[in-house]
């Protein structure tokens, strides 16, 4: 095969020297515009996994860096004047120029012709190449050139950045802040040389306007941020090339492949460098694309399309892992007030990749030091002492509301069962919820009870509007009361415009089949939820009174019924959400135009329902924090605007969903998609939150409690499958003080010793891993070039 290398970095070298490799008979040149040693940066970065591939597809290059590397296993967070370490994290520095010398002479012994300060910029000269490979770079032309058939998406971010060293040894991955009078400025740092580290500092647009440093030379900047890290550097020179301060772009491409040329690297993709280098992702597309070519050895076309298609959602993972990282730094402001050990542990789950147990894996201690910090911080913060020596992990802590004390951070999410009659939850409900409570949650929140038999969703859902309902709802909440530590909480709604639907199984939003069965709806404006569904009546000042006295005689009821938390519904584009989103209310009266009019009518309705609830018991809103739609919909910084109004309503805690609001969403889903918006609405309104949606394990849980993203955690699915879910999360993490039924006592003792086991092979799992790990370390850097390492 004749392949055409077009850039000379470490992603173009690497493919191929494994290409030739493969197939000697290959005929392959690299043509690189720079001299071979004229290289931009200084460290790169590499995982033990990432060291794992190189040690499988080719052994030389493997050894040559591993000879050369500096290793570290902790990572360092510096704020505040606290430094946190947590460790087995695993990576390997090597300076970009000796990788880039490693990768050239291993393509000089294997025989690729390598052609430098040769620069490519017409493709017609290798006409007769099998195979061109455009590794050409952030900033590649040949994309450029041929945009139309690869469709690059560039998405340019916010926080400005650049690349500088230092001869200061770290010897653990360094992650410091400071604040400064032009604001927060922090950095990644790495050693990967006798001497040398890398050093990544990068701050918001405003703080890098604010010092200035839009005019400050190469120079300039390092001495700017020699002065703003000193106690990082400790008297060490930080050092440029082409230090530039950048914006970094996340580039997709719809297409990789256009006839026989493909993309590669970081003219094919970036993701940000706070989650591991753009070289390590250009060096395995290297061996994506080789292990694609051995096996199409004869149909480029088809080695292509498998590279594609092969590589295509490991690249997408990291993108959007990425994604998440990149948003934390550039939302720092949000999370400075946080203690620094939250602030750090925050930090490190900050893609989702990185979680509690993950953590604990890695390093035991760290994750004990954060539960005793957590344990503290209850004490601190709630006035509720944690018994026994072995703090619990977060989730199994209590949370205090008002005069309402929650056993641990656990909701039963609320979720409609479609089947009550006439509004009276049946023997169904009674078992369903029944068996919830007993599972351990520490609330368990009925699904929307209806004010108003119009208010209703489908015929099947249950409501709280006559003498029947409150019966039937005080047997459920008094079984619950007797039978386990559960509080519970009634969530009380209005369908609005998405009323008169059909059950959940039976066409989800859609009207009733029998036409003559339908109720009349009513909403915020006369706008029907799709063209299917009913046009809503807009609600004029008389019915909007009706339904406030329906809220508040529906909190009665619920007092009586002896619920313990009432949630008003807000959310999913039922009632008071028609109100809130501006893509559903157009009306031109005082309960219409800006948000806070927008909000006058939920709030009236918060109001009434607040009086006539004891003062002692607190109140939850559910709210969806953005409509998911780009021009002009409900977006998570109006979500922090309302939530504030609520907790001046006196509002006890936001239960953060999102959607639903409107057809023209488009949801971004993923594990634990909602929770960024809880995390938002908590840092900058200061409201107690409940994280919701797609939240499948206790690890996740207590990821997201420790990072103060939300104070409780809310499962809706996960307990419709598992009603057991936290007495399996407190077998699991052996969590003895969890309290189980006494009926139920004898299967205790079993789970958890299959929870012990379980944990046992874990720890074993990760030491084997760890060993695989010892054999990748032939050189650990425990001590640096002459500098005490303070
Ligand atoms: C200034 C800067 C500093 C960086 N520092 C670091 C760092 O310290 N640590 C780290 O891990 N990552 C660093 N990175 C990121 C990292 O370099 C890339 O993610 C990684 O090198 C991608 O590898 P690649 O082979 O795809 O592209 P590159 O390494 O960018 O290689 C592309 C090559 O193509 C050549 N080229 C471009 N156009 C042509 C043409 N028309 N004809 C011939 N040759 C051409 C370029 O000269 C270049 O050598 C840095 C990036 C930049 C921009
Ligand atoms: C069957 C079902 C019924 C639901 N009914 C309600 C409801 O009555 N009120 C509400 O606010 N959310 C309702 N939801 C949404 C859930 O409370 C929850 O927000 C959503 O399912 C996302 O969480 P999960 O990924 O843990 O399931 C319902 C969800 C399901 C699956």
């Amino acid at each position: 095969m004749k392949i055409v290398v077009i850039g000379g970095g470490p992603g173009g070298l690497y493919f191929s020297a494994l290409m030739k490799k493969a197939d000697p008979a290959h005929d392959i040149s690299v043509y690189e515009r720079n001299r071979a040693d004229d290289t931009f940066g200084f460290g790169v970065v590499f995982s033990d996994e990432t060291l794992g591939n190189f040690l499988t597809n080719d052994h030389e290059t493997y050894q040559r860096i591993t000879q050369k590397f500096a290793y570290w296993d902790e990572i360092e967070v510096r704020i505040k004047g606290e430094t946190i370490i947590s460790g087995g994290h695993g990576f390997a520095g090597l300076s970009r120029l000796v990788l880039l010398e490693i990768l050239q002479q291993r393509c000089t012994e294997l025989g690729v012709e390598m052609h430098f300060q040769h620069e490519i910029d017409d493709l017609d000269q290798f006409a007769d190449a099998d195979l061109i490979v455009a590794c050409d770079g952030i900033n590649s032309g040949i994309r450029e050139r041929y945009k139309a058939e690869f469709k690059p998406i560039f998405d340019w971010r916010k926080n400005r950045f650049c690349w500088l060293g230092t001869t200061k040894f770290f010897p653990a991955f360094r992650f410091s802040f400071r604040e400064t009078e032009h604001g927060v400025f922090f950095f990644g740092g790495y050693s990967y040389d006798d001497g040398y580290a890398t050093v990544v500092p990068e701050c918001t647009e405003e703080t890098w306007l604010n010092a200035g440093l839009d005019q400050a030379s190469e120079d300039d900047t390092c001495r700017f941020m020699e002065d703003v890290f000193a106690e990082d550097l400790d008297g060490h020179p930080l050092l440029k090339n082409r230090s530039l301060w950048r914006n970094f772009p996340t580039i997709r491409n719809e297409h990789w492949y256009h006839k026989n040329i493909v993309l590669l690297g970081d003219a094919l993709h970036t993701a940000h460098y706070s989650i591991g280098s753009g070289t390590k992702l250009a060096m395995e597309d290297a061996i994506a694309l080789a292990t694609s070519c051995e096996r199409h050895p004869s149909d480029v076309r088809l080695a292509l399309a498998d590279f594609e298609t092969s590589r295509r959602d490991q690249v997408e993972k990291t993108q959007w892992a990425a994604d998440f990282s990149l948003a934390w730094c550039e939302q720092i402001q949000r999370y400075w007030d946080l203690e620094p050990m939250q602030f750090a542990f925050s930090l490190l789950s900050r893609s989702k990749q990185v979680t509690y147990e993950n953590l604990k894996l890695r390093d035991a201690d760290y994750i004990d030091r954060v539960d005793r910090w957590w344990a503290g911080k209850i004490e601190r913060d709630q006035g509720i002492a944690i018994a026994g020596a072995t703090p619990p992990p977060p989730i199994f802590t209590p949370f205090r509301l008002r005069e309402l004390v929650v056993v641990n951070r656990i909701v039963v999410s609320p979720m409609d069962q479609y089947c009550a009659v006439e509004g009276t939850p049946t023997d169904w409900h009674f078992v369903h919820i029944g068996s919830r409570a007993i599972g351990g949650a520490g609330i368990v929140c009925t699904e929307m009870a209806c004010v108003s038999k119009e208010g209703r969703i489908t015929p099947g859902c249950a409501g709280m509007y006559e003498p029947e309902h409150v019966d039937a709802w005080h047997r459920i909440v008094a079984f619950v009361h007797t039978n386990s530590r559960a509080k519970m909480m009634i969530q009380l709604g209005h369908c609005g415009r998405k009323g008169s639907t059909a059950i959940g199984w039976e066409g989800m939003d859609e009207p009733l089949p029998d036409a003559g069965a339908n109720w009349p709806l009513y909403s915020a404006s006369a706008i029907p939820y799709s063209p299917t569904n009913q046009v809503p009546i807009e609600i004029d000042s008389a019915k909007m009174m009706e339904i406030c006295d329906q809220f508040l005689r529906s909190a009665e009821m619920a007092e009586a019924a002896g619920f313990d938390i009432i949630e008003l519904h807000m959310a999913h584009g039922y009632l008071l959400s028609s109100f809130i989103s501006p893509l559903t209310n157009l009306r031109s009266d005082i309960y219409g135009g800006s948000l806070a009019n927008r909000m006058r009518y939920p709030l009236e309705v918060f109001d009434r329902v607040r009086d006539a609830w004891p003062v002692g018991k607190p109140m939850s809103v559910r709210i969806s924090a953005t409509d998911w739609v780009e021009d002009g919909g409900f977006t998570s910084d109006d979500a922090v605007e309302i939530s504030r109004m609520l907790a001046d309503h006196g509002c006890d805690i936001i239960d953060v969903s999102a959607g639903q609001t409107t057809k023209q969403a488009e949801p971004r889903y993923g594990r634990m998609f909602q929770t960024p918006f809880a995390d938002q609405v908590r840092q900058e309104a200061g409201c107690a939150t409940i994280a919701v949606g797609n939240i499948t394990s206790a690890d996740q849980a207590n990821t997201i409690v420790a990072a103060g993203r939300a104070d409780l955690v809310a499962l809706g699915r996960p307990h419709l499958n598992d009603p057991y879910f936290t007495l399996h999360a407190a077998a699991h993490y052996g969590h003895e003080a969890q309290s189980w039924p006494n009926q139920y006592l004898s299967s205790k003792e079993q789970t958890y010793r299959l929870g012990d086991r379980a944990r046992v092979e874990e720890r074993l799992a990760r030491t084997q891993q760890t060993a695989v790990r010892g054999r990748l370390e032939p050189r650990k850097n425990t001590e640096g070039p002459g500098n005490d390492n303070s």
